[in-house]
C-alpha cells in the first residue's frame, strides 16, 4: 500500500478558531475564505452566534459581522464541545467584557487543565471559577489591569488567552514566553489594529480599539496535512504533495524533523498573506534516520508527536522526544496512546519521565482491537499506520478524525494506491 498524489487539507484550525473568536472584539465585517470545516471551528462559530455575532455562509466563504465588545448573548451557558482552544481563548476575551457566562464541553474537554488560564486573568482582576482546575468554568469579566506574566508552560492557548485579555486591559499587558509558540494571535491582533511589540521572548499588547480586516483568507492546516506527509515518507512508492498549506515557522517543526531524519522533502513557500503558506512535497523515505527532538522545539510540533512517533518506528536508531509531558493533557492521553497502540503493533516505544523513546525501525503488523480514545490524531495516526502495516486496520471511535479533518477518509481513499 502507497500513499500517492495531490490534496489540500482543510484551513488551519488555530486560525479559523482565532478569525472566528475575533469577531467578539473587533468591529467591522470580514469575509473568511477557506474558513476550517472541521468540528471544533464550527464549534467556535456556534459560540460567537450564540454571543451575537451575525454570520452568513456564501459560496464556501464564511461573513462575520464584528461585535466590536458588545456581545448580546442568547445564551450564557457556552458548549465548547472538544474544543480546548475555544474555551481557553474565550475565557481570556470574556474576562475583558461585562456578564458572567459559564463554559463546558465534553467529556474530553471537562478532563482538560484550565486553572493555568484562570490564575493570569484573577491577577488581571476577572473572576474565574473551575470545578478543581478543570470544566466547567465561570468567567465574570469587566474592567482589567494589564499584568506580566512569564508563562509557567509553553502553551499558545495559554499565551493567546492572556493577549485577547490584554488587548482590553486599562494598561499594557506583556507575557513572557520561555520557549517559542504559534504565534498566530499576535499577527491576527496585529491584522486588526493593535499594537504589539516583541523583545527577548516577551511580547506586550497596548489596549486597542479592533477592526476586522475586509478579507482574510485560510491557508491550509500543516497538522492535518502531516498524516499523509509522514506516512508518504514511510511507504515504498509513496509520493504526496499537499498544496496551499500553512507555513509559518512557529508550525513547522515537524518538517524539521522530516528533513533530520533524512526524508526527501520540497517545500515551496508561495505566499505570505496572513502568514507564509505553500506547498509541501514529500516522497518515499528509504535510510530514514532516528533523531533527537529537543524541549524548544516541541511547541512548534506538538500536534505532529503522534505521527512523528509512527515516523520513528521506521527510522533506524532512537528517536527521542524531550519533556512532552503536555501530550498527557490533550483530547486524550496522547503518550499513553502513542505507547499502547503502537507497541500493540510491534514498535518499541517507552517513556521515562517526560521523554518518549522511539527505537527503530521495527516492522508493524495490523492488529484488531486499536482504540483512539475518541482522539481525532491518535485515530488519523493509526489509520496511518494500518498503511505502513499493509492493511486497512479499524480503529475504535475513527470518526473523530472530524474533529480536525473532516475529508480525511475521503482524501485517505484518494492517496491510497
Ligand atoms: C493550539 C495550541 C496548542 C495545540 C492546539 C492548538 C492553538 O495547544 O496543541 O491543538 O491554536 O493555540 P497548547 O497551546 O495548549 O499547547
Amino acid at each position: 500500500m502507497k500513499l500517492k498524489g495531490t490534496f489540500s487539507p482543510p484551513g488551519d484550525k488555530s486560525i479559523s478558531h482565532r478569525i472566528g473568536l475575533l469577531s467578539l472584539l473587533a468591529g467591522g465585517q470580514t469575509r473568511v475564505g477557506n474558513y476550517s470545516t472541521c468540528e471544533d471551528c464550527q464549534t467556535t462559530l456556534k459560540v460567537v452566534e450564540s454571543l451575537g455575532v451575525r454570520l452568513e455562509r456564501t459560496g464556501g466563504d464564511v461573513v462575520l459581522h464584528g461585535l466590536d465588545r458588545k456581545l448580546s448573548p442568547k445564551n450564557r451557558e457556552l458548549d465548547c464541545g472538544n474544543s480546548g482552544t475555544t474555551m481557553r481563548l474565550i475565557m481570556g476575551l470574556l474576562a475583558g467584557l461585562p456578564g458572567e457566562y459559564s463554559l463546558d464541553g465534553d467529556a474530553s474537554l471537562r478532563k482538560r487543565p484550565m486553572e493555568r488560564v484562570a490564575a493570569p486573568l484573577r491577577l488581571m482582576g476577572a473572576r474565574v471559577e473551575t470545578a478543581g482546575g478543570k470544566p466547567p468554568v465561570t468567567v465574570a469579566g469587566g474592567d482589567l489591569n494589564g499584568i506580566s506574566y512569564t508563562l509557567p508552560v509553553a502553551s499558545a492557548q495559554l499565551k493567546s488567552a492572556i493577549l485577547l485579555a490584554g488587548v482590553q486591559a486599562g494598561g499594557k499587558t506583556t507575557v513572557v514566553e520561555p520557549i517559542k509558540t504559534r504565534d498566530h494571535t499576535e499577527y491576527m491582533l496585529r491584522l486588526c489594529g493593535a499594537k504589539l511589540e516583541r523583545s527577548h521572548g516577551a511580547w506586550t499588547v497596548e489596549p486597542a480599539r479592533l477592526t476586522l480586516p475586509k478579507n482574510f483568507w485560510v491557508p491550509g492546516d500543516i497538522s492535518s496535512a502531516a498524516f499523509f506527509l509522514c506516512g508518504a515518507a514511510m511507504t515504498p512508492g509513496g509520493d504526496v504533495t499537499a498544496e496551499r498549506i500553512l507555513l509559518n515557522s512557529s508550525r513547522t517543526g515537524m518538517i524539521e524533523v522530516l528533513y533530520r531524519m533524512g526524508a526527501r522533502v520540497e517545500e515551496e513557500i508561495q505566499g505570505d498573506v496572513p502568514e507564509a503558506w505553500g506547498r509541501v512535497r514529500v516522497r518515499h523515505s528509504p535510510g530514514l534516520k532516528g533523531c533527537e527532538v529537543a524541549p524548544a522545539e516541541i511547541p512548534l510540533l506538538v500536534d505532529e508527536v503522534p505521527i512523528l512517533a509512527l515516523l520513528a518506528t521506521q527510522a533506524e536508531g532512537d528517536t527521542v522526544f524531550r519533556e512532552v509531558g503536555e501530550l498527557r493533557v490533550k483530547e486524550s492521553d496522547r503518550l499513553d496512546a502513542i505507547i499502547t497502540q503502537l507497541n500493540a503493533m510491534g514498535a518499541d516505544i517507552s517513556i521515562k519521565g517526560d521523554d518518549l523513546y522511539i527505537k527503530g525501525p521495527t516492522p508493524l503488523k495490523a492488529v484488531a482491537g486499536l482504540d483512539s480514545f475518541g482522539d481525532h490524531r491518535i485515530a488519523m495516526m493509526l489509520k496511518i499506520a494500518g498503511v505502513v502495516a499493509g492493511r486497512e486496520t479499524a480503529v475504535a471511535k475513527e470518526e473523530s478524525a472530524s474533529i480536525s479533518y473532516p475529508g480525511f477518509y475521503q482524501d485517505l481513499r484518494a492517496l491510497l494506491r
